[in-house]
């Protein structure tokens, strides 16, 4: 996919699949959106960019819970004057045994252009794309990819750390083998000339050292040491997680971080979290509510990150 950072504004691809489609430029150009609607949408200066999705309908089809994501693309699309339609998949056809396709062309069939889809299973927004002739964000796919995320904390870094990732060194605390926050991540981070760390438990860091520009940290301290900023994951339990650990108390006795291990990084790095946060096992509640903490500023960057990707998708 070639950028279109020309002032232009708009992608050539129909689909966000992860964020490994976007070139530096492209990248570059969603944040500088997704920070811009997010003013103009905080400040109540939106003017001509909330008729930009009139007449376009956006399906939420959410086959695993979700908060942030699900609520911040339906109040996206809606600022943008799209119609947004939950499917409330849990509540749907779908437990009458309808499958994703079925219910990706029902969807189609009634007129709407776009689905925002989240599913446990690695791979489905690329079948969507492939089977339907909707146009696909994909909002977190199994363990694969979670494009809007990345974008989301991209933003939030970017500003936190002086305007530009160039340099700078980013420790991933966690569960990254489970995580698709953690692969769309280091693909955007790294793209952007950050560096990563990535610590935790053997099994779920193992084979990240072959990423170019992510390097495995032995120890909680050496995978601070010279970072810029910390982001830390929820241990996926519901992908299987725990049988890699002894229990998730050793887990936090080894990993978990809190206000004194923080000091192990650069003096002032900030701390990340893509939630739900599970407070008292990857952080402390302190260091979620402290100063050091983008955990809200993640959720407000959310909202501009994926108006910024409906509008170049639908331009
Ligand atoms: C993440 C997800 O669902 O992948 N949540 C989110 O979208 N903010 C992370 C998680 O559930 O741990």
């Amino acid at each position: 996919m070639t950028a279109v950072a020309t002032g232009r504004q708009t992608w050539t691809s129909r689909h966000l699949l992860d964020v490994d489609q976007l070139s530096r430029a492209d990248l570059e150009a969603t944040l500088d959106l997704a920070a811009k609607l997010r003013d103009q949408r905080t400040s109540g200066e939106l003017g001509e960019a909330r008729k930009r999705l009139t007449g376009h309908t956006v399906g939420l089809a959410f086959y695993e819970a979700s908060t942030r994501t699900r609520v911040s693309f339906e109040l996206a699309a809606r600022e943008l004057g799209a119609t947004a339609v939950d499917l409330s998949v849990v509540g749907s056809s779908v437990i009458k045994g309808e499958s994703l396709i079925d219910t990706m062309l029902t969807l189609e069939r009634t007129g709407a252009q776009t689905v925002v889809l989240r599913h446990a299973m690695a791979g489905a927004p690329y079948l969507v794309a492939r089977s339907t002739g909707l146009r696909v964000l994909n909002a977190g796919d199994g363990a694969h990819a979670h494009p809007t995320q990345a974008l989301l904390d991209a933003v939030t870094l970017r500003e936190a750390l002086g305007g530009s990732l160039d340099g700078k060194t980013i420790a991933i605390i966690g569960d990254v083998a489970h995580s698709r926050v953690a692969r769309s991540d280091i693909h955007a981070l790294t793209r952007l000339g950050a560096r990563i760390v990535v610590g935790g438990p053997p099994a779920w860091v193992a084979g990240f050292g072959a990423w170019p520009a992510v390097r495995v940290a032995p120890g909680l301290r050496e995978a601070l040491e010279g970072a810029d900023a910390v982001m830390t994951l929820r241990v996926q339990l519901e992908r299987a997680a725990g049988g890699a650990i002894g229990s998730l108390r050793e887990y936090t006795r080894s990993w978990g971080l809190d206000e004194e291990r923080l000091s192990w990084a650069k003096p002032g790095a900030p701390i990340l979290h893509p939630g739900p946060t599970n407070e008292g096992i990857e952080l402390t509640a302190e260091l979620a509510a402290s100063e050091r903490s983008l955990i809200g500023r993640q959720v407000t960057n959310g909202v501009g990150a994926r108006m910024a990707v409906l509008s170049l998708l639908a331009a």
